[in-house]
């Protein structure tokens, strides 16, 4: 069943400057749907809209044009508490995305609270079991971001985002800024989490060798646009596009 769909949705950068105002097109009018339960990826080249697209379907900005509809019902500024909980983002830069004179607790229990998803005296255990499910340890409860590796922290940014039951995650880059072992075990610990609690996800990436590791369907973008919409597996064996094929073609061969 269609989760969340975009019908019609475009997206046109507007910058005033002192004389005229310049106009960008990032995202030219698309039809998206994830299904219930699945991985779906979008690939592309840098500035081909793959964020826009993702910030609009994680609703930090509405789209010029189009429509969104969640399980079937159309999304309409200001969004409910219920939206915000359910559809949850996490992003490229791990280092930026956590307040760093905040405590990984304080981080953590913040949206916990916000959201009223446990009670106050089973916060704590709330927390220390998602931490284990993401194979993090106890003790960086009390540290500051700065002293956790960028893979730590790219952890702790998905437990922030399970610990509010989402039914969509949109994970826009999140393994880029890791190096391959470490991105290879997110990839896995996601993987596992989707199939555990039924997520879908919208996994952005440039990366093409991750995208398999990881999604069932893909789109492809360029400038704006969708240039191809396959199974994975399809994708890798009979590309729609001759775009698609120069991006395999570009997979570093190990
Ligand atoms: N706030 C903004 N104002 C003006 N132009 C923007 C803005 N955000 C993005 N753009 C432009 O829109 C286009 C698409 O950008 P977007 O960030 O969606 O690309 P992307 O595919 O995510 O790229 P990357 O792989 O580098 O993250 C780019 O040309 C970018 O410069
Ligand atoms: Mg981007």
């Amino acid at each position: 069943m269609k989760q969340l769909e975009g019908k019609h949705i475009s997206k046109t950068y507007e910058e005033a400057g002192f004389f005229t105002t310049k106009r960008k097109v990032a995202l030219k009018p698309m039809d998206i749907a994830i299904d219930n339960g699945e991985i779906l990826a979008v690939v592309g080249e840098s500035g081909s809209g793959k964020s826009t697209l993702a910030n609009i379907l994680g609703f930090l900005y509405a789209p010029t044009t189009g429509h969104i509809y969640y399980n079937g019902e159309e999304i309409h500024y200001p969004l409910s508490h219920q939206i915000r909980r359910d559809i949850q983002m996490i992003f490229q830069n791990p280092f930026t995305t956590l307040h760093p004179l905040h405590t990984i607790r304080k981080s953590l229990v913040e949206p916990i609270r916000f959201h009223q998803v446990v009670k106050r005296e089973k916060e704590e255990d709330y927390i220390k079991n998602l931490l284990e499910r993401c194979r993090l340890p106890e003790d960086i409860l009390d540290r500051y971001p700065s002293m956790l590796s960028g893979g730590q922290l790219q952890r702790v940014n998905i437990v922030r985002a399970l610990s509010l039951k989402p039914k969509i995650l949109i994970a826009d880059e999140i393994i880029t800024a890791l190096d391959v072992p470490v991105a290879l075990d997110v990839l896995e610990l996601l993987k596992d989490l989707q199939k555990e609690n039924h997520l879908s996800i919208l996994f952005i990436s440039h990366d093409l060798a991750a995208v398999r590791k990881i999604a069932g369907r893909a789109i492809v973008m360029k400038n704006g646009v969708v240039l191809e919409e396959n199974s994975v597996e399809n994708l890798f064996i009979c590309p729609k596009s001759a775009y698609t094929k120069t991006l395999i073609d570009a997979i570093p061969k190990l």
